[in-house]
């Protein structure tokens, strides 16, 4: 395995951007330190080519122009909370709402517009991110570091943050997955979840606070199915959010080991990724808001269900019900969780 890093361009504001490129016999996967974003993970086949299963740009603007978090490490807070409100200590906390009445995925300016500092050790990336205090109006100084190995076929993430005073923080990455590349959609990729419990919605897409069974729903991925019976349904907890864009149960917080999550299947059955993670919780997200007006890699346009992402987090708005796994960072202690996306092909 190894790591080379090369320049990718400058922000709008002049600072320069890195991408590293991690190698290994069977994958090629890149990293830019802008959002620490993976922007390809090429499957290699024994002849030398490669499928690029990761959907994003082919430069710097391409990434500040759009608010799809394409490859991006999502922070504070992955995933929405209902007006941005909450408690913490007492104290109200007000985060900005930077999608309708709800705080999504850190605000106007989250980590995945940060361009984070990047050292290579050995065989892991790591990508480090020193958060003002009150940045999009989350308190304490907090650093974050998100570490990258290539293992075999497993791209494995690891999270490392702490804080200088009580916050919350809810870090998760936001890759698009096509197993058949940069074209087409995933409706007929083949999705296995392990879990049958998800959080349900009001009419207007917001949690209720509710655990609902996902059995008999098209929700229920209990065994393989094409993603286009829930992506394509009307059942109207799919149709408030335009497809699936839900929350998944894992079992619980603080698991020593990773358990997987879910498993994707490419259409012909020769390309499946397997995400494992150690976090309480998953958002499965079938793109329903891509409408191909912008030219990604390739100058590719990517359509509505071009992709799916699988994001381990905490639940959304867990900072607003009780019965959920609570997303507080205290001050010193040392946030930690891990993702890996394996690949067999
Ligand atoms: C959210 C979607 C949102 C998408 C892109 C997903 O994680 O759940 O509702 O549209 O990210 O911002």
């Amino acid at each position: 395995m190894q790591i080379s890093q090369k320049d990718f361009g400058k922000t709008k504001d002049g600072v320069k951007v890195s991408e590293y490129t991690l190698e290994n016999n069977k994958m090629r996967v890149k990293i830019l330190s802008l959002g620490a974003a993976i922007r390809a993970i090429e499957l290699l086949s024994p002849d030398g080519r490669a499928t690029d299963v990761a959907l994003g740009f082919d430069d710097v603007s391409g990434y500040e122009n759009h608010d799809a978090y394409f490859g991006a490490t999502v922070g504070r807070f992955a995933n929405r909370i209902k007006y941005g409100r909450f408690n913490l200590n007492g104290r109200e906390v007000r985060l900005n709402l930077n999608n309708g009445k709800c705080h999504l995925h850190g605000g106007f300016a989250g980590f995945d517009k940060r361009v984070f500092d990047g050292n290579i050790s050995g065989n892991t990336l790591l990508l480090t991110y020193a958060s003002p205090d009150m940045e999009e109006n989350f308190p304490g100084n907090l650093t974050l570091t998100v570490n990258y190995t290539l293992d075999g076929n497993s791209l494995k993430i690891k999270y490392t943050a702490s804080s200088d005073k009580d916050t919350i923080l809810n870090i998760t990455n936001h890759s698009y997955f096509n197993l058949n590349g940069q074209k087409g959609d995933i409706l007929s990729h083949k999705l296995k979840l392990y879990s049958d419990e998800f959080l349900e919605f009001d009419a207007e897409g917001m949690t209720t606070g509710r655990i609902l069974k996902t059995k008999g729903t098209p929700l229920d991925f209990s065994s393989y199915k094409e993603v286009g019976e829930a992506a394509l349904s009307d059942w109207p907890q799919i149709a408030c959010v335009r497809g699936v864009d839900h929350a998944f149960v894992l079992d619980g917080e603080n698991k020593k080991e990773l358990l997987p999550a879910a498993a994707l299947l490419s259409p012909d059955g020769r390309r499946m990724l397997t995400v494992l993670t150690d976090m309480p919780a998953f958002h499965v997200y079938t793109a329903n808001y891509l409408e191909g007006k912008f030219a990604g890699k390739e100058k590719a346009a990517y359509q509505k269900n071009a992709a799916i992402c699988f994001e381990p987090e905490y639940y959304p708005d867990s900072v607003l019900h009780k019965n959920f796994p609570s997303p507080v960072l205290r001050k010193g202690e040392t946030y930690r969780h891990n993702i890996v996306y394996k690949f067999d092909f």
